[in-house]
């Protein structure tokens, strides 16, 4: 089955409301054709991102959101508010959230649902740790995240991002085979019906310099990038590479 590329862009905590307003208005500009683009921006930033790509093919996400529907969680922000500010989807359950925030899979479960429900597209992530690769328990890690977190379910109504936690932001990319392997294991995850149609990013240090070879995996359907989508060059260039 043939699957349109998809390649978004992780600011992660980068970028105010005012600088994101001009940098996503020119990046709307340069849209290629043939690839699925999205940015996941701060939530301070969403409203100005939200504007800027208005009439593009951009798509503007959230990079978590919370479960419930309203209540007293303060801090905490819903999938309603993001709807309402013409947020497009929502990436959930990156391994920052998960090793910094206590983001667990069956939180994640009901984020999925909730972010669904309300008719947003999510992104999940899941990814093993170096300890746990070394291990040799990348299958059975990736296999509980997408199990735990009831993706196999929804999988015709998601993207799920491999991310192998050592090689984000770190430099060090998975091989093109290995990353190749994992994306083939997580496919093998979800039920026929919905296996072919699964867009699946790859995430971790991926550059223009590395996106093609890893974009030319059978597996591989587009990134989710962290540095090297905080400057409009990179970012498209990787977009580019991922039609080609
Ligand atoms: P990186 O981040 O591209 O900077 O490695 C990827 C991510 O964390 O989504």
């Amino acid at each position: 089955m043939s699957r349109t590329p998809f390649v978004a862009g992780n600011w992660k905590m980068h970028k105010t409301a005012s600088e994101a307003g001009p940098f996503v208005r020119d990046l709307a500009g340069r849209m290629p054709e043939g690839v699925d683009v999205a940015v996941c921006v701060p939530f301070t930033a969403l409203a100005s991102a939200v504007e800027a790509a208005r009439g593009s093919r951009l798509r503007v996400f959230a990079q978590n959101m919370h479960q419930a529907a309203q209540g007293a969680f303060t801090g905490e922000i819903s999938a309603a508010m993001l709807v309402d500010l013409g947020v497009h989807g929502v990436l959930l359950g990156h391994s920052e959230r998960r090793q910094y925030f206590n983001e667990s899979d069956a939180a994640l479960a009901e984020k999925l649902d909730a972010a669904l429900a309300a008719g947003m597209e999510v992104i999940l992530a899941v990814g093993e740790t170096k300890r746990e690769r070394e291990a040799a328990l990348t299958e059975q890690v990736l296999a509980t995240q997408i199990e735990g977190s009831r993706a196999a379910e929804v999988g015709d109504r998601i993207t799920v991002a491999y991310e192998p936690v050592w090689a984000i932001g770190t430099g060090r990319t998975a091989t093109p085979q290995m990353a190749q392997e994992a994306h083939a294991f997580i496919r093998a995850q979800f039920p026929p019906a919905a296996a072919g149609g699964l867009r699946i990013q790859y995430g971790g240090s991926m550059k223009p310099d590395n996106a093609a070879e890893l974009l030319a995996m059978p597996d591989i359907d587009g990134g989710l990038i962290g540095g090297a989508s905080l400057e409009a060059e990179p970012f498209l260039a990787i977009a580019a590479a991922a039609v080609a």
